[in-house]
């Protein structure tokens, strides 16, 4: 059988897109039309991955601290925001376009050969789709823009958010008052950002609408350092906890030359892709620069006092943001496995962490052709799912062995079976996906079995 980083080399990316369609992970957006390019749906166990992301983000960022607050702030803002951000003057990608056939393209991928063959004449670069030549490189915003009401003039244009930090940033000020938090304050955020990228890929990897989870912690400026090294530390900690393997992750310090315009040092948390290192995360030291700016455009004081020193000063801002879809594909990828089942045959088994398991647990009669044992599954699968809160799933069709096939390539990571001996002692058979191993519980501790388990 094929080791996982066998199939890396291989073909590892294809089988897990074909694996999102076939069970209703992710499939491509507006399919019914062709598709649009880029664009993807999450399906009914797609959303379940994503929303388990979140949760445990969520848990371990602000349930879990006392120095977090949650926000959700509005995709379109006042676009002063993002004047004062920097975003309308500095976020953009150099781009070219060919003459002949008017593709354009990211000139700094062009010339990595991200588009095919690197063609060069002379000093110049040409169009690696028809050899055409190619204009002077421009900046080109990354913004998507629309209209606020039905004016359709320069004074209605706003923005899709780009990152949903601004939406922090600007809320600094209530955040700060409300919860009455002295620094360290961190303000936590989830939700939806727009990039009109030029080139959008593999998979839910690049796209162009896109979920983030974005942290801003305000710290004493004297601090930064201090608290940039712990969010680094903190956060890779945070997918190993979730089962990413530690060989297939690194912490990549960006080049003075890569930083965004609002960073002083950044660090990517990388996973080694199929198509190489990607980044999951970056933890950026936007020191004080959005809140002096959004002091500057919007004229409010947006200081914090020290009661202390009985001082005021700007505070600098540690930021953890990671993508919830590339986080989602890591996860896939780093859990499919290939290998032999209890029966000789061949299973794939998504070894999720059972956090992350879009189904905790299935429930099979033995057989279904005894209406007894059938309406003994169907009054546990019910009363769990009433009384659990997570996603449990109930399958009669099929031998035992296809069924298990199923739920293991889901990365299910427990399958409860009710057989004739249900019927005698009120037990069960639990089987583990890892290990195929079975034990055997009564039917009064499947629940708190399983939530000693996650
Ligand atoms: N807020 C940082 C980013 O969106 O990349």
């Amino acid at each position: 059988m094929p080791t996982n980083s066998d199939l890396k080399e291989n073909n590892l990316m294809e089988k897990i897109v074909s694996l999102c369609k076939r069970r209703g992970f992710v499939v491509q957006n507006s399919e019914i039309y062709g598709g649009l390019a880029n664009s993807w749906d999450f399906g009914p166990l797609g959303v379940e991955v994503k929303r388990n992301i979140k949760n445990y983000w969520w848990k371990k960022n602000v349930i879990q601290r006392d120095d977090v607050f949650g926000l959700d702030s509005a995709i379109i803002m006042n676009p002063k925001v993002w004047e004062a951000s920097g975003h309308l003057k500095s976020f953009s990608d150099p781009l070219v376009e060919c003459k002949s056939c008017h593709n354009r393209f990211r000139f700094d991928d062009l010339k990595e050969g991200k588009y095919g063959k690197v063609v060069e004449k002379g000093e110049k670069y040409l169009c690696p789709y028809c050899q055409g030549e190619l204009t002077e490189e421009k900046k080109f915003n990354l913004m998507f823009k629309t209209f606020l009401g039905p004016t359709e003039d320069k004074a209605s244009i706003v923005y899709l958010r780009p990152e949903t930090a601004q939406g922090i940033f600007i809320n600094f000020k209530y955040i700060l008052n409300t919860s009455r938090q002295k620094l360290p304050l961190g303000i936590a955020q989830i939700g939806k950002s727009f990039r009109n990228e030029i080139t959008p890929s593999n998979f839910i990897f690049r796209v162009r609408e896109f979920e983030q989870m974005e942290l801003e912690y305000f710290v004493n400026p004297q601090e930064d350092e201090k608290w940039y090294q712990y969010w680094r530390e903190e956060r890779f900690n945070w997918f190993l906890k979730l089962g990413l393997k530690k060989e297939n992750l690194r912490l990549r310090e960006h080049q003075k030359d890569e930083l965004a315009h609002y960073a002083k040092a950044c660090t990517d948390i990388e996973y080694k892709f199929p198509f190489g290192w990607g980044e999951l995360e970056g933890i950026a030291n936007r020191t004080d620069y959005d809140l002096k700016n959004h002091q500057k455009y919007s004229q409010k004081d947006l200081q914090y006092f020290d009661e202390e020193t009985k001082q005021s000063f700007f505070p600098y801002v540690i930021e953890p943001s990671v993508g919830v879809e590339r986080s989602m594909l890591a996860f896939l990828l780093d859990s499919y496995c290939e290998e032999e089942a209890e029966n000789g045959e061949k299973r794939i088994v998504l070894k999720l962490n059972p956090l992350l398991s879009p189904i905790k647990m299935a429930i099979f009669p033995l057989v279904r052709n005894q209406e007894i044992i059938r309406k003994k599954a169907q009054e546990i699968y019910f009363a769990l799912k009433q009384e659990l809160p997570y996603s449990i799933d109930y399958d009669e069709v099929g031998s035992i062995g296809r069924r298990y096939r199923r739920q293991d390539e889901i990365g299910t990571p427990w399958c409860v079976t009710i057989d004739h001996q249900t019927l005698e002692d009120d037990t069960v058979t639990i089987r583990d996906r890892d290990t195929m191993k079975q034990e055997r519980i009564s039917i009064k501790e499947i629940k708190q079995w399983l939530q000693e388990k996650i």
